[in-house]
């Protein structure tokens, strides 16, 4: 076929169409953190910065497959529980489609930028009195009682699209080092995203196009106030335990029965990886080493850093490893936390010499 897709569509052999509705997304960069790097002791550290994607946030590679699977068949109503992010993508997306667009937010626990985005594309925003899982718990009902089509991770065809992360920085990270990442450290709320990069690295060693021991270690990082992944890895279970109380400054991640554990516990486990939780002040603090290197994400995605930081100071990743953490969203989706993390402005006179005056600590 003569279709030459860009960014997630370039990996269409992968995905259920050749096209998408598609603003287009992925493609996103691999940066280099030379001081990160050093700090945190580890032989190479990048990071994919998925807060680079159209509506800032990974969430974009997961519409634009799900989106033409709701065009394809016909649907009326498009629908997502969300804290954030998949509704600013769905939002988005939805709009793209020309599409009515549902979605259901935990009220007074959605970061600014995400509400904006929902808002000015045109979704229909309901706040719900709860929280995220009760949220779904809600579009899961409306999408089984036939009044809207699911958006959620739980649809299967939004991680194909996100897939697309591992396939892109396996590739990236190829062309630079000859080799691939020991480790990929990632944040984990509704563990999606964890099952998208596990079916991802299984397709590669199924078409033969990497060997058994260049898979990744899939490493989670969760909130300490809302770790029932980490819970469930660290105590062997299969099964993992709902925990109805959550709380993080990492808004994104907070998430208390993430529906996707079935397709992701397999993945940590049999790639060799793990799970670790942080709390909310070793959060701010990688968001801030992150800024520092000129990167702005967002706290969910700044956790990433922060499991990697603590697990390498308990021992469980050497000195050695070659490291991607994934940083799932931007810095401006969450201008509060951004500005609390942050300096603080200056308040100056109108005049020139006053500033100078300021300037000298005068
Ligand atoms: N990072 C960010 C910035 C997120 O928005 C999310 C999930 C995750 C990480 C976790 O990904 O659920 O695949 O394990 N946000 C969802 C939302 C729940 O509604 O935007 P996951």
């Amino acid at each position: 076929d003569d279709f030459e897709g860009e960014g997630v569509w370039r990996y269409n052999a992968a995905l259920p169409f050749e096209e998408g509705v598609t603003l287009p997304e992925g493609h996103t960069p691999l940066h280099r953190v030379p001081r990160l790097e050093d700090d945190v002791g580890v032989s190479a550290l990048r990071i994919k910065h998925e807060g680079m994607n159209p509506t800032g946030s990974f969430k974009d590679r997961g519409m634009t497959v799900g989106v033409r699977v709701a065009q394809e068949l016909g649907v009326g109503r498009l629908a997502c529980a969300s804290t954030g992010n998949t509704s600013a993508a769905l939002a988005a997306y939805g709009a793209r489609a020309d599409l009515e667009t549902l979605v259901l937010l935990p009220a007074g626990k959605v970061a600014a930028g995400k509400v904006a985005q929902a808002s000015l594309h045109g979704a229909r925003i309901l706040e719900v009195d709860g929280n995220f899982d009760q949220c779904l718990d809600i579009v899961q009902d409306l999408a089984s009682r036939g009044e809207a089509y699911l958006l959620n991770s739980l649809n299967p065809f939004r991680l194909e699209g996100q897939k697309t992360i591992g396939l892109e920085f396996m590739e990236q990270f190829f062309a630079d080092y000859e080799t691939y990442p020991d480790r990929i450290v990632l944040p984990v709320g509704n563990a999606g995203n964890t099952a998208a990069l596990y079916k991802c690295f299984r397709e590669l060693r199924k078409a033969g196009a990497i060997e058994e021991g260049d898979v990744p270690k899939i490493t989670g990082v969760q909130a300490e106030g809302s770790a029932p992944m980490v819970e469930a890895v660290q105590e062997g279970n299969d099964e993992v335990r709902r925990w109805d109380e959550v709380e993080t400054i990492a808004t994104a991640i907070r998430i208390g029965n993430p529906v996707n554990a079935p397709k992701a516990l397999p993945g940590i486990r049999e790639t060799g990886g793990t799970a670790v939780a942080v709390s909310d002040e070793e959060i701010t603090s990688a968001q801030r080493d992150l800024a520092e290197e000129g990167v702005g994400v967002e706290p969910a995605s700044a956790a990433s850093v922060a499991g990697l930081r603590k697990l390498r100071e308990q021992g469980v990743v050497d000195s050695d490893e070659n490291v991607v953490c994934l940083t799932t969203g931007h810095l401006l989706k969450d201008p509060d936390a951004a500005a609390k993390a942050g300096v603080d402005p200056e308040p100056v006179p109108n005049d020139t010499d006053a500033v100078l005056d300021h300037l000298a600590g005068n």
